[in-house]
Parts: C-alpha cells; structure tokens; sequence
C-alpha cells in the first residue's frame, strides 16, 4: 500500500466537491452510497488496516474516521438544507392567495334592509334581557283574534282585512297571536320579542299583503307602564339615536288595557317641527312626533286565556307592543314607497346594507 493517509484526503477533497455540488436529494444519496457504503474505498481502508504496516495503522485508522464523520456530518447538512429548499419551493408553487377575487369576478352581496333591520332591533331587546321567538304564520282564529279578546264581530275579522284559508285558519294578521302561544309554552316570568311576516289583505304605498312585525311582550310580577315607557324610550335611542323622546298617546287595541301608540321625537328636524329654513318638516309634517309602534298593557282577559299556566291576571301583569319592521326602516332610510322592498330592484337594494 503507497501512501494511505494522503489518499484519504484525496476521497475526503473529491467527495467534498462532490456532495456540495449535488443539487438533489437522490443525488445525496448516491454520493453517500458511492463514499461511505459497504464497497466504498474508504470502507474497505478501514477494514482493511490490520494488513497495513504497522506504523500506518495510527493514522490511517483515526484518519479515515475523521473523513468519515466529516463526510456524514456535511451529508446530513446537505440533505437538510436540500429538503428545507424542496418544502420552501413547494410552497411557493401551491401557495393560493384567497384575498384574489374570483374568476369571474363575484359581486359581494349583502343582507336586506329589512333582515338588517329586524337584527338590529333584535339586538336591541336582546340587550335588555328579551329572547327571541318565532311563531308560525298560518295561525288559528283562535289565537289571532279570540284569545286576544277581540269580539266575535269585531272588523279586523272581517274577509276584507284577512286571508282566511279554512274555516277558522288564517294568515296571521299581526305578530301578537304569539303572545298566547309564548304564555302557553312558558310560565312567568316571560320576556320575548317575536319577529315574522304577517298577512293583511291592503296593497298601496304604504300597505302590503305580507310585511313584517316584532312583537314584545313582557309578564311579570309588578311591572307598570312606567317599564313599558323605559324600555321603549332605550330601543328608541338605540334605533333613532341618543336624542330621541318618546311620546305615549291613548289608543284602542282589543288585547292591551291601557293602550298606547307611541310617538318618537322627529329625528330629521329635532322635534321642532320645521327645519332650517324655517318650513315645515316634512317627515313629521310639522307635529315633531313620529308614530312608530302600537302597545299597552295586556289585558286580564287575554291572561286569562292561560291563567292555568300561571298567568293569574291578580299576581301578574305585563304589557306588549308590536311594530312594523317596514316602517322603522322606511322613517330610517327616507324610503317613500313601502313596495320597493319586495320589487327586489338591485339599483334599491344596493344603497343599502353593509
Ligand atoms: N298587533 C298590533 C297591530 O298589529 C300591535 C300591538 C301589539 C298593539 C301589541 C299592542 C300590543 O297593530
């Protein structure tokens, strides 16, 4: 044997260059195969130094191993590196980016002014501790009209304000029938607000055939008008802004006792009934007053209805009102004609919603 030792740093200069200039990971492993294998040269030297002059044996034995860790550790480093290049690639290549609009582009829509509506006002009585329920909107005379305490004869019956569908089956007129039906399913004390569509046989600018409406009914122990009268006043600040008064003048309804139509103060002229250039405001038509919503306190005969339920007209009182979703978002939004919102035109639609 000539020269062991500077052959072992020949392998180790050639197998460097070699290793550092693979550009794969099949590369690394033929390399390491070729150099460090079973049949590699520097495999078989180290096998081989019992047969080497004895004055070899030192050198070439701790030589070979050095070339031999030094080969493994700069072939690890390579694969490594190799392999953190490949992922770096791979996810460049795949890499999708979600904030490109698609192809074709999408025209992002929104929700409609009055869904936006109605979960505004939820939101609202959310806040102040009500639930949120829904009834059905094919209803029974019963819970329409007689369990609300309306008379037998009473006009609101009558088939030109009704859809009737059967004897005794109707489209609901109002959102109110759900006031029984809460009472029915839960004992006092009940806080709920009730959102729908109700049915009523009208069609001009400002009625038709199906509109939407929010009941709210609250029974318990010792609530008053006065409850009525702050709870309305917060949804009205919520909903009209921060400046908002509320005004509440008698009415009729066959279910509440008192009943009240509630006023909110102008919002366009500040309730003073005429705007900057001294005319009249148009949106409250010079009174400063807006009606927006119908209520009062229940009566004990609707309670009575389900008295058995706990509702004893002696222990508990509460008041409802109810009020037109079309309407808030009309008097919001300056929209004249209620019909635009079922037109379904998108040049009305898209001014507004977020
Ligand atoms: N249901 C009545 C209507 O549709 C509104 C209302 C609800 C009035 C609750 C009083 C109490 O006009």
């Amino acid at each position: 044997m000539s020269d062991a030792p500077a052959r072992l740093q020949e392998i180790r200069v050639e197998a460097e260059a070699a290793i550092a200039a693979a550009g794969s990971a099949a590369d690394l492993e033929q390399l390491r195969i070729a150099y460090l294998g079973r049949k590699a040269e520097l495999t078989t030297m180290l096998r081989g130094i019992k047969d080497l002059p004895a004055e070899q044996r030192g050198p070439v034995g701790k030589g070979g191993n050095e070339v031999k860790r030094a080969l493994e550790a700069q072939l690890a480093e390579r694969v490594g590196a190799l392999e953190a290049a490949e992922l770096d690639e791979r996810l460049r290549s795949d890499a999708v980016d979600v904030t490109l609009p698609g192809d074709p582009p999408q025209r992002p829509g929104h929700l409609h002014l009055i869904t936006e509506t109605r979960r505004e006002i939820e939101d609202v009585f959310l806040g102040l501790g009500f639930a949120v329920a829904e009834g059905t909107e094919v209803e029974y005379d019963y819970y329409n009209f007689t369990a609300l305490n309306h008379p037998p004869d009473h006009p609101a019956r009558m088939l030109q304000d009704t859809f009737y569908l059967a004897d005794e089956v109707l489209l609901r007129t109002h959102t109110s029938p759900m006031q029984i039906r809460a009472m029915e399913l839960q004992e006092p004390p009940i806080y709920v607000i009730v959102p729908g569509k109700v049915y009523r046989r009208d069609h001009d600018a400002t009625h038709t055939p199906m509109f939407h409406q929010i009941e709210g009914l609250a029974i318990d122990a010792d609530i008053t008008l006065a409850d009525l009268q702050g709870v309305l006043l917060e949804f009205v600040r919520a909903i009209f802004g921060a400046e908002r008064e509320i005004r509440l003048r008698p009415h009729y309804f066959p279910f509440t006792e008192p009943s009240v139509e509630v006023d909110v103060s102008c919002f366009k002229c500040g309730g003073n009934g005429y705007v900057a250039d001294g005319s009249h405001c148009n949106l409250c038509k010079g009174s400063g007053w807006i009606e927006i919503l119908g209520s009062g306190m229940v009566d004990p005969n609707v309670l009575g209805f389900v008295a058995g339920n706990g509702y004893d007209p002696a222990k508990v009182q509460g008041f409802a009102f109810g009020m037109g979703i079309e309407r808030i978002a009309m008097l919001r939004h300056g929209v004249p004609d209620l019909r635009l919102f079922f037109d379904n035109d998108v040049r009305f639609l898209e001014q507004f919603g977020s």
